[in-house]
């Protein structure tokens, strides 16, 4: 299915981005794996979410994703 009309890019044009050996972390590097730029904006959202499908809770921004070497938790900031 085209989620991108303005790149013609399908869902599983995006999940082979997601495939890489380093993937995409955001919309905007899916379109540059996938040799193009955003042009209106309106698939953002989409691909963001099929990036989250295929990812996992990597895309979805886990501090302690082993596959980023991130280890640490984040911590809230301290504000006393
Ligand atoms: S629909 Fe993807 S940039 Fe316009």
């Amino acid at each position: 299915m085209i989620v991108c009309s303005c790149n013609v890019l399908s869902d599983g044009d995006v999940r082979r981005a997601c495939g890489a050996k380093t993937p995409p972390r955001t919309a905007g590097q899916v379109y540059g794996c996938l040799g193009c730029s955003a042009q209106c904006g309106r698939c953002a959202r989409t691909i963001k979410k099929i990036m989250d499908e295929a990812l996992g809770a990597c895309a979805a921004g886990c501090a302690i994703c082993p596959q980023t070497g991130n280890l640490l938790p984040v911590r809230a900031p301290d504000r006393s």
